[in-house]
């Protein structure tokens, strides 16, 4: 068959393609396998137990059900679900939202493109601007969404501060920012995809203030985040004002299956999500925002967020990192500080391996995990740290933690072991 050239992006390898084809490898694979790979959100009993009492009051409910199902919704998204949300978003940030402050998506992912191809590329005046990524590694899902010819990303390496316990931390390099009109946003996830870094309020500020100061929208992936899900553990004050625009979703509440996403932003913004929803899907879902919208106005929702998801991804971060302590105490291993989001980012300081060989010797004994190159976008400029950390999803059940935490701790152990026999050999 004969594609154009538009085919040839679906047709090269890419991180998100291979994230979630891993996934489902996963899924089908015979054998013992340790998915500490993609995204997925843990199973919480009790929050599987409400939403699916919620879920059995609509189907009991032949008029809300008929409606869920039987209807396209408008192209921003269910009006009953964003006036809900508006108003909880107006308490939350003390500014007046409405309905025209917030579409709905088929999952945040799906904004991605739209959002970063209307913010850099081409632009009239014959500029070419790029999305500013302050603080790298970075979501990978961000990487392959690009339309120009040229990359749409820029990234700024992490400075890092080590901290006691064997942990560090990534900071902005706020000297190295150089914030211009070369920029069309600035993008970060916070909780950050793959690092389970909170950038702090403090940096948080001075992003946003540099973004008023040039003019340039400031873009926030909470999909982890505030106000839900909430996998924050640190102290840490969400915002929002009409230069940001806040992604939100009901992905890693445990509803990554319905697929919603959310975007909160000026209505000018919301108007391209709406027609854009319109073009190329019709309307989005509105199972999700149906499911959602009485345990909104119940203020159930927080209340899951508070007493139900963040106390567990809290007990599974604290569970990897004991589990970490007991198989890895003889290695030269930093971790990040796991301050929200379900990962933990592991450093294996000189590696004797990049990370991507780590990932594959790992898959062939089953134990999925992510390499850390596909995290940088592909203009910054080569570092070995780039190469020599890998991300793991602790929301697996437990013993698929202690196993994968084992089988990596062995197959790292086995190189620092090959590397230090090759010196030895060479001294002689
Ligand atoms: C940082 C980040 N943003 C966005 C998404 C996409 O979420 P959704 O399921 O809403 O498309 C993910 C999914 O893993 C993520 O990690």
């Amino acid at each position: 068959m004969h594609f154009s050239n538009f085919a040839t992006r679906y047709q090269k390898g890419s991180g998100t393609v291979r994230l979630m084809e891993d996934l489902g490898r996963a899924t089908t694979a015979k054998g013992a396998i340790c998915q500490l790979g993609g995204g997925n959100p843990a199973h919480i009993p009790e929050v599987e137990a409400i939403l699916r009492e919620a879920m059995a009051d609509l189907t009991a409910d032949t008029q809300a059900f008929g409606k869920m199902v039987g209807e396209y919704d408008a192209p921003g998204g269910n009006v009953a679900f964003r006036e809900t949300l508006a108003s909880l978003l107006t308490e939350q940030f003390g500014l007046a939202l409405s309905q025209e402050n917030i579409a709905i998506t088929n999952g945040s992912q799906s904004s991605f493109g739209l959002l970063f191809n209307s913010l850099s590329g081409q632009y009239a005046d014959g500029s070419f601007k790029r999305i500013l990524l302050p603080l790298t590694p970075e979501y990978v899902g961000y990487f392959d969404v690009g339309l120009a010819e040229q990359p749409i990303f820029e990234g700024r390496r992490a400075e890092i501060d080590l901290l006691p316990q064997r942990q560090f931390k990534y900071r902005v390099d706020f000297d190295s920012l150089k914030l211009n009109q070369d920029h069309g946003a600035v993008c970060v996830s916070r909780p950050t995809n793959p690092t389970g870094n909170v950038i702090t309020d403090g940096e948080m500020e001075a992003l946003r203030a540099a973004c008023r100061e040039q003019n340039i929208p400031l873009i926030v992936d909470g999909a982890y985040g505030l106000p839900f899900p909430g996998m924050i553990f640190t102290p840490a004050k969400p915002f929002w004002d009409d230069n940001t625009i806040l992604l939100l979703s009901l992905s890693k509440l445990g509803l990554p299956g319905i697929r919603t996403g959310i975007v909160v932003a000026n209505p000018e913004v919301i108007q391209l999500i709406q027609n854009n929803n319109a073009i190329n899907s019709l309307a989005p879902s509105r199972i999700g925002p149906t499911l959602l919208t009485p345990l909104l106005q119940r203020g159930q929702l927080q209340s899951i967020c508070d007493e139900l998801v963040r106390p567990y991804y809290e007990r599974k971060r604290d569970y990897a990192l004991a589990v970490i302590e007991e198989v890895m105490a003889d290695l030269p291993i930093r971790i990040h500080k796991p301050e929200g989001a379900l990962f933990l980012w592991l450093w294996f300081e000189n590696l004797p391996v990049t990370s991507e060989t780590l990932y594959q010797e790992l898959m062939a004994q089953g134990v999925f995990v992510l390499p850390s190159r596909p995290f940088y976008p592909e203009v910054e400029t080569p570092w070995r740290h780039q190469e020599e950390c890998i991300r793991v999803n602790y929301a697996a059940p437990d013993e698929s933690v202690v196993m994968g935490l084992t089988v990596i701790a062995q197959v790292v152990r086995e190189h620092f072991q090959a590397a230090v026999k090759r010196l030895k050999e060479t001294d002689h």
